[in-house]
């Protein structure tokens, strides 16, 4: 098995965290093919669009014939693509089961079974649900929507198709905040940051639940820690992404945004339309690739708000920036 591999495949490598991780690879020196539908567009590769290590194949994750075509000569493969978040996949669940699992796992296959020895698969802490104490890789999943769900069962399969030739592995996702070539104002940090800057209000629901973040920068280089890693420390492994320091109950991140963004107005309710409340544990992935993140959340909620107020991000309204 190749040791260190030299050229990835990106499946939504278009997207908020695949444009970033595009970029990272590129600069480490891969060659790096991104396999991805362009739902938000390819403004987000464009910073890359003539670099002669990127190959963009346009096309959907459901097309085996594309799929085997792009995985032609590749060293390892790495699964974003994905119909992202609870909302996104509750719209269309023949779609989202398509993609998110039937497609997923017919990646992988094609992996093990054509010789691309490396697999990264990008799954969240959604897993977890609501629980009590703790959450290590160890603990029981308890993932309460489809999203979640089909992300555990594919985890399931594809650490099934662990061997000698095929070392998969899986990184479990906190959510992720801060600016990307594809802006999302979907997710909680990114959101608040959004009405901030363009209302100078925002509304947090509910308050307690825990819900760690990682700035998509240091979501990115797990990635590249996992391909760079001796392939035993990685193989039929999950590792969760994120920091101890970075778990945060909402109302937390209600006072981050209160501090970072001077008069703004942060209102509380007390229904908490989303439920999923964990607390997770991220020391193996520091341990065994030793991971550490760099940015903040107050980071991430600066860059945000000056590329909303100086104009970098005209209309962060669009569609385009949010999945669903
Ligand atoms: N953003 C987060 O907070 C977070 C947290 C945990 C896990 N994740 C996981 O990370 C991955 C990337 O998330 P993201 O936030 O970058 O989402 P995203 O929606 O910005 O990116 C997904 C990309 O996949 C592409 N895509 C979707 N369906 C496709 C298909 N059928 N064929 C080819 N391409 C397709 C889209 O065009 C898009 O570019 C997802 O698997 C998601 O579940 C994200």
């Amino acid at each position: 098995m190749t040791e260190f591999p030299k050229k990835i495949i990106i499946a939504g490598g278009a997207g908020y965290l695949g444009s970033v991780l595009t970029g990272q690879l590129l600069e480490r020196g891969y060659a790096v093919r991104v396999l991805d539908r362009l739902l938000f567009g390819e403004e987000s590769l464009a910073a890359w669009r003539d670099h002669p290590n990127l190959e963009i194949f346009r096309g959907d994750l459901r097309d085996i014939r594309l799929v085997l075509e792009a995985l032609r000569g590749m060293d390892a493969a790495i699964l974003l693509a994905a119909l992202v978040g609870e909302k996104a996949c509750d719209d269309d669940p023949v779609e989202t089961v398509g993609v998110n699992y039937v497609a997923t796992i017919a990646l992988a296959e094609a992996c093990a079974q054509f010789g691309v020895p490396r697999f990264i698969f990008a799954s969240t802490d959604s897993a977890y649900g609501i629980q009590e104490g703790i959450m290590t890789e160890e603990s029981p999943l308890n993932p309460m929507s489809l999203y979640a769900r089909l992300k555990v069962q594919a985890e399931q399969k594809i650490l099934s198709l662990a061997s000698d030739q095929f070392a998969p592995c899986v990184l479990r996702m906190a959510t992720i905040y801060g600016l990307s070539p594809r802006p999302r104002f979907d997710l909680i940090v990114n959101l608040l940051t959004m009405n901030a800057a363009t209302r100078g209000r925002c509304t947090v629901y509910g308050g307690k639940q825990w819900r760690p973040q990682v700035h998509v920068a240091d979501a990115a280089h797990a990635y590249c820690l996992a391909l760079e890693a001796p392939v035993e420390s990685v193989r039929g492994q999950v590792f969760n992404v994120g920091s101890n320091e970075q778990n945060y109950q909402i109302g937390q991140l209600a006072d981050l945004i209160r501090e970072a963004i001077p008069h703004v107005v942060v209102e509380t309710t007390d229904v908490p339309p989303d439920l999923r409340d964990y607390h997770v544990n991220f020391d193996k992935i520091k341990r065994a690739l030793g991971y550490e993140v760099q940015r903040s959340v107050a980071d991430g909620v600066c860059e945000i708000y000056q590329a909303i107020v100086s104009g970098q991000i005209p209309d962060p309204d669009q569609e385009k920036h949010r999945n669903a």
